[in-house]
């Protein structure tokens, strides 16, 4: 079957329709952003389902996210880790975190949720600090293309044994693409995927969903 932009666009719908449900307070989480006219960078439903269902095969404790938006995806995180979950997200827009924080404290979940404002290469050294190495089920970055490296190298090493580092657009967004990399959102994301595969502390692969999304088990 010949996949036409049309194709491709309708299976993207399908999927979302399909396997994209979610739960009552995600679907108004999402419904409250569109509403607040927030950018429509979250993630998908049937992406969120994915980091809930890793999340869930981990010891179900911690989740730390980079770029929060409007929770969409912190909502799904925790959903996955289960009762006894909680999760870090950063975030450096306050518009962004004043919306997110609100819908936190509407659904009820901003006592299991953290959220640190400022730009995450300056706010990570003081979480890592923190919650010290091996401590994370879930890594999931989903932020600047640019800081790509530096996000992986200040994280990698938080991720417990049989957790999770998830990372979206690891082949462009809607304004660059890996097969372009003299974008400096493109070139970083390529010498993040490169390292990625070949860091013996995970096994790793790079899933062609959407715009692409790096996912790694520690080991
Ligand atoms: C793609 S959106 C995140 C979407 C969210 N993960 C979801 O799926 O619901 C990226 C977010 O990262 C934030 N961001 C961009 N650069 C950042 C930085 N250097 N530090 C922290 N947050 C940043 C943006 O303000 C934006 O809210």
């Amino acid at each position: 079957m010949p996949m036409t932009p049309e194709r491709w666009s309708q299976t993207s719908s399908y999927a979302q329709e399909v396997f994209g449900v979610e739960p009552p307070h995600i679907r108004a989480n999402r419904a409250m952003a569109d509403a607040a006219g927030l950018p429509t960078w979250a993630i998908t439903g049937e992406i969120g389902r994915f980091l809930a269902l890793l999340a869930g095969a981990t010891s179900g404790q911690l989740a730390l996210e980079i770029g929060t938006l409007g929770g969409y995806s912190t909502l799904w995180l925790l959903e996955g880790l289960g009762p006894r979950g909680r999760v870090i997200t950063i975030e450096s827009v306050d518009t962004h975190a004043d919306f997110a924080e609100a819908e936190f404290n509407r659904h009820g979940v901003a006592d299991r949720i953290e959220l640190r404002r400022g730009l995450a290469c300056e706010v990570l050294p003081a979480i890592a600090k923190e919650v010290g190495p091996e401590s994370v089920d879930v890594v999931f970055i989903d932020a600047d293309k640019e800081s790509y490296p530096e996000y992986y190298d200040a994280t990698a090493d938080l991720v417990a044994s049989g957790g999770f580092l998830v990372i979206d657009n690891i082949f462009g967004t809607s304004t660059n693409w890996i097969d372009d990399l003299s974008d400096p959102g493109s070139a970083a994301t390529d010498r993040m995927n490169r390292k990625a595969v070949e860091d013996d502390r995970f096994d790793t692969t790079g899933l062609f969903v959407r715009a692409g999304m790096l996912v790694a088990r520690r080991r």
